[in-house]
Parts: C-alpha cells; structure tokens; sequence
C-alpha cells in the first residue's frame, strides 16, 4: 500500500426527512444563497421546503445551472454572493449544482481572472490562492458523482471540462434522502448506477499493491450496485434499493476507497471530451469508453481483472484470459441491462470524429494518461476505435 493522507470534513445526514439539519447546520444570522438546476427542484417542491426551514435568515435564489456546468453561469452567481453579501450557499441538486457551487463558493472572492482557477486540476487550489471561500452544504438530488462528499468540481468552458479540486470546497454538510431522488428519470438513475460504478473501477482495476482494504470496499461497492442496479431504475420507488445506490454513489468518490492505490482515470478523461464534443451525459460517456478501455489495457491490467472476475463476478472456471473476457463481456452487459448504450456509434457519432477527439485530449494535455502514465492519444485513439 502507497503512503497516503486522509481527509474529508464533510458531515452526512442520510434518510428519510432529514431537511431540519440545514436549519441546525448553517448560522442563525447568515445571508444564504440556494443554488438550484434547470427547474426539477422548484417542480418537486423542494426548494420551498429548504426556504421553510431556512425561517427568517435572507434568502437568496441562483437557478439555472445547467447539467455540466458553465464557468460564464457561475460566475453570474459569484457576482450576486459579492452583492449581497452572501455568507452560505445551499446546493439542491444534483453533481452539476453541486459541483458548480463549489465553484461559486471559489470564484466570489477571488482577487484574479477566475478563468485562472480552471488551470490547477488535481494539484489542487490552496488557501494561497484564493484567501476567502464561501462556505456550503448540499441537498443531493441525484446519486452519481460523489461531489456530496468530496472535494472535486468539473467545470465546462469554451470546448473543455476542467476539473477543480480544493480542499476548501467540501461541503460542510450533504443531506442524502433516497426519497428526494424517487422524481429522477430513468435514464438519470441508469447514469448514476454507472458513474458510481466506473469511480470504483478506476480506483480498483489498476495494478495490485496489497491494498486489501480498499480492493475489498471496492469490490463490495460493485457487489451492491451489481444487486441493485437493474431494480432501482425499475423500481424508483424501492427505498432500500434506491438508499443502497445512494451511500455506494457517495461512498465511491469520497477519498475511501482511492486512499493509498494508483488511480487510472482514462476513462473519466476520454469521456469528458464526448460529453464536451456532442453533448452526451456523463454517465453515457462512461459506458461507452470504459468496456474498451479494460479491452485495450486487459495486459496493463491483468492482474486486477482476474481478480474482478473471480471475486466481484464469481467467475470460477476457465482460462485467465478467458475469465477476462467474460468479466469485461458482463461489465458491458450490465451496463446494457440498465438501459444504457455501450457503443459510441449508437449515439449518431461517426468515425471520422474520432481523430477530432484525439486532438482535443491533446489540446487539453491529456497525452500521458492511465495509472502507469502511458495512455498516448494513439493508445486514446485505439480505445475510442475499440469503443465505437
Ligand atoms: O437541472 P434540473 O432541472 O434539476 O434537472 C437535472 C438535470 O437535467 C436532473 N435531476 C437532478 N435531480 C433530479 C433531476 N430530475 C428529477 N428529479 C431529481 N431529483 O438530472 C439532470 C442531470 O443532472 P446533473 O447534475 O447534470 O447530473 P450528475 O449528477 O450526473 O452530474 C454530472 C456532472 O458531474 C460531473 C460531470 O462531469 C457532470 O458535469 N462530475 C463530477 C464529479 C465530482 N464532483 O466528483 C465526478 C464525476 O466523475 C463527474 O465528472
Ligand atoms: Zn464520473
């Protein structure tokens, strides 16, 4: 196991009816600003219900935010937080409201050209950097991305997402009610099953360092979202399912299970171009890339994915290689048995983008990617190939 630092301050409250928290969590006195998406919130009636418990404290609305949030959006809601005063923010929504609050909570103050921020990426934005952060906390409406619980934002600008990442952006409390995500559409649930498991995956499918308690969180993470995948998107009203895809969505992107191991991130990588090219979700992107990806690097990863055969897909007979293509065969079929397209062709791309793609991973520095640094865009250009 690799040394590693651990830290996450961020405060859960899971379960049914837990909106009173907010009211307990956040200064009698303070200006609040709620951020909110497209409309979902206002329609479900939640944003008048957090306004009810936020009582008498000045409240302000930021609606709008759109799904892969837009630097020029959030900066229209930093200028209000310097206006009025702001001095806390609710998030209602889902990874995009979330993610891009943690962007508003840093721009607002900031001294510099905002666009500067976008630059650090996994090096992190410090308190050397930006002096004053705008504290808030989450009402998580969509299970997926892990932002409830973690430190990290992925921002769009010009033809690019950007990730932002600070250790002064963990919310300071995420409410988690599996019932608050029973109006999700399918598809959204079917995504979140995916981001969460892929999060996993590229903690995990990597190479061994005997890092037997987060291999086995990881695996029993998967476990779970294996069990109560199809039935969530099904059935979304099944509590216990549905609770099941919320703590495993949080609680594989929240520094747990990534502590101590490499980390690959190809796939998250390769399929923000998509999502920034032609506008597929995130989750979608995830399904296409990561099936090709196993299937491109199955000698890099070797190893890792006997052992996803044998302990997450209980695949006891056979070849190595062969439990490796039917482990790699049932990561795509699950995909699938969600309702999610698993080829970039089934999404109106054709083959000629793909060189396209390629130039943008390089225009965007993403030319040395993988656990071992050795994904070149002709190694991209094989997956996307692979993948289409
Ligand atoms: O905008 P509204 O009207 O609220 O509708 C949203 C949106 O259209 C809808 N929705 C959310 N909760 C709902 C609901 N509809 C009905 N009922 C509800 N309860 O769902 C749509 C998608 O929402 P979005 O927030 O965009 O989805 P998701 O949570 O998948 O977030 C995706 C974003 O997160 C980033 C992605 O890149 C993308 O920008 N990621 C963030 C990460 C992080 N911070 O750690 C890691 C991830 O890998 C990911 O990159
Ligand atoms: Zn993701």
């Amino acid at each position: 196991m690799y040394n590693f630092n651990f830290y996450n301050p961020t405060r859960i409250f899971f379960g049914k009816d837990r909106l009173d928290e907010i009211d307990k969590n956040i200064p009698s006195g303070a200006r609040v600003l709620i951020t909110y998406g497209g409309g979902s919130a206002v329609r479900s009636g939640l944003i008048a219900k957090v306004k009810t418990v936020l009582g008498d404290r000045k409240v302000f609305e930021f609606g709008g935010i759109e799904p892969n949030p837009r630097f020029e959006t959030l900066m229209k809601a930093a200028e209000i937080v310097r206006n009025e005063g702001i001095d806390f923010i609710m998030a209602i929504g889902g990874g995009s409201v979330i993610d891009g609050t943690k962007f508003i909570c840093l721009a607002s103050h900031y001294q510099g050209d905002a666009r500067n921020l976008l630059k650090f990426g996994f090096a992190r934005v410090t308190s050397k950097v930006v002096e004053k952060v705008v504290p808030f906390g989450a009402v998580l409406t969509l299970p997926a991305t892990g932002s409830e619980m973690n430190d990290g934002a992925v921002i769009s600008y010009d033809h690019g997402k950007f990730p932002v990442m600070s250790e002064m952006t963990f919310p300071k409390f995420s409410i988690l009610d599996p019932v608050i995500t029973y109006t999700l559409p399918e598809i959204q649930v079917a995504n979140g099953v995916i981001d969460a498991f892929v999060h996993i995956t590229e903690q995990y499918i990597t190479f061994p360092v005997e890092a037997r308690v987060q291999d086995r969180f990881a695996e029993g993470l998967l476990q779970t979202l294996i069990e109560i995948g199809e039935t969530t998107v099904a059935e979304p009203e099944n509590y216990d399912a549905r609770a099941n895809l919320v703590w495993s969505a949080t609680m594989a992107l929240n520094g747990m299970i990534g502590t101590g191991v490499p980390q690959d991130w190809t796939t998250h990588m390769i399929g923000h171009e998509l999502t920034a090219m032609f506008g597929i979700d995130h989750g979608q992107t995830l399904a296409i890339v990561y099936p090709a990806v196993l299937e491109v690097r199955r000698e890099q990863k070797r190893a890792k994915l006997i052992q996803y055969a044998e302990r997450v897909w209980k695949i006891e007979s056979g070849s190595e290689d062969e439990k490796i293509s039917s482990a790699i065969l049932k990561t795509r079929e699950f995909f699938e048995s969600l309702g999610v397209k698993t080829r970039l062709s089934e999404y109106g791309v054709t083959a000629d983008k793909i060189p396209a793609l390629v130039e943008q991973l390089k225009a965007h520095g993403l030319t040395a990617l993988s656990e071992t640094r050795d994904i070149t865009p002709e190694v991209s250009q094989k997956i996307l190939e692979t993948a289409f």
